[in-house]
């Protein structure tokens, strides 16, 4: 077993917005495994962060490191051989993980919404997109309302969206990859969750309808004032739409703060990398860092600090301790034991 460190009862959640009104999620000493015939996948490890209400976060790290998971298990939308082995998920004062089945079932969608990573290729060919988003909402809005009221919300969901509502009785092989993806938020809208969490929305589409898409959801978050879980391998459109970000390292939030201070002083050296290795749309240009080494293998993770296999600052405290997820300044956590050492200029090594 990994050496999970115990945040005590009434400890602070990490927040990136300190001194905010109170957190609409926090999630707390999160930790769920995968069983597998040939051991236990550490996927989320002691995981700990607040959502302030109305605000986005972006969820960002390499292929594998559990944003997914995280995400499902907010949802409690998991797998079979998926264990929660301890922690909490709080939304408005509520441990969602003490809700039962059908309570949780109420609370989905009507509270937290989920845009899935390749949801767009989901859509049931048979019926019509209305249809479909037709029935999510009578399912779950109280009391049920007449068809008309039911296709005026789509309606006003489309235009929200930049779908035209002609389309809404059209069938899904009719709609283009982009506006699948739209149809998809609009269908998350439609019981006007607090929280919405996208998991990759728009990796599969091409670059300009990425950008008219992650320019709706945050028009629309704004309007609505939501609280949105953007998850996403890409730091650069994590930039782009997010007020705040979490950086994760092997199944752990490894540093987080608001998107300015993660961007102009990383604290944690896989951040560090990964801005390194990013092209700047802005910034001058510059040879672009690697990343070396692979990603552990979470049956067997690396003990203490996760990442100091990979990690150019390591030393014998990191594979003997595992560094606490420590506030460095107001709203700027990190999880490494030479953040001070990071260094403020990002790497330029040619490859
Ligand atoms: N059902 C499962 N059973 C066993 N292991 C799983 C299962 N689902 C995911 N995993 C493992 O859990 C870890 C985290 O996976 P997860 O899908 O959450 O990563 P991710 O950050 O979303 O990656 P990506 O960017 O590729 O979507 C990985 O090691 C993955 O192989
Ligand atoms: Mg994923």
């Amino acid at each position: 077993m990994t050496d999970t460190r115990a945040r005590t009862a009434g400890e602070e959640t990490p927040s990136p917005m300190p001194g905010d009104e109170a957190p609409l999620l926090e999630v707390k000493n999160l930790v769920m495994n995968y069983e597998i015939k040939t051991g236990m996948v550490s996927a989320v490890e002691d995981v700990s962060f607040a959502v302030p209400k109305g605000r986005s976060l972006g969820l960002v790290g390499e292929s594998g490191c559990g944003k997914t998971s995280i995400a499902l298990t907010l949802m409690q939308l998991l797998p079979n051989n998926a264990r929660i082995l301890g922690g909490e998920v709080v939304l408005d004062g509520q441990n969602l993980l003490e809700l039962g089945e059908e309570e949780m079932r109420k609370r989905r969608w009507d509270d937290i919404a989920m845009v899935f990573q390749g949801a767009m290729n989901s859509w049931n060919p048979v019926y019509t997109v209305g249809d479909q988003i037709r029935e999510a909402i009578y399912l779950h809005w109280e009391p049920r309302p007449s068809y008309d009221e039911a296709m005026a919300k789509i309606s006003e969901l489309y235009e929200l969206v930049g779908l035209n509502p002609g389309m809404i009785e059209r069938y899904p092989h009719e709609y283009s990859g982009g506006m699948k993806q739209r149809a998809v938020i609009a269908m998350a809208l439609s019981c006007s969750p607090k929280l919405i969490i996208a998991d990759e929305p728009t990796t599969a589409l091409d670059v300009i309808v990425q950008e008219q898409i992650l320019e709706e959801l945050r028009k629309v978050q704004h309007e609505f004032g939501m609280s949105v879980i953007y998850i996403s391998h890409d730091i650069a459109v994590i930039a782009e739409i997010t007020d705040l970000i979490g950086v994760m390292y092997a199944g752990k939030v490894v540093e987080l703060g608001s998107t300015r201070e993660i961007f102009a002083n990383p604290r944690h050296p896989y951040t560090w990398l990964i801005l390194s290795s990013t092209p700047s749309i802005t910034g001058p240009r510059r040879q672009l860092a690697p990343l070396e080494g692979e990603p552990p293998n979470l049956l067997d993770p690396p003990p203490a600090c996760r990442f100091h296999p990979r990690c150019p600052f390591a030393t014998d405290i990191c594979h003997e301790r595992e560094p606490p997820l420590e506030e460095i300044k107001p709203g700027h956590w990190a999880a490494c034991w030479h953040h001070e050492e990071v260094p403020t200029e990002l790497v330029t090594e040619s490859r």
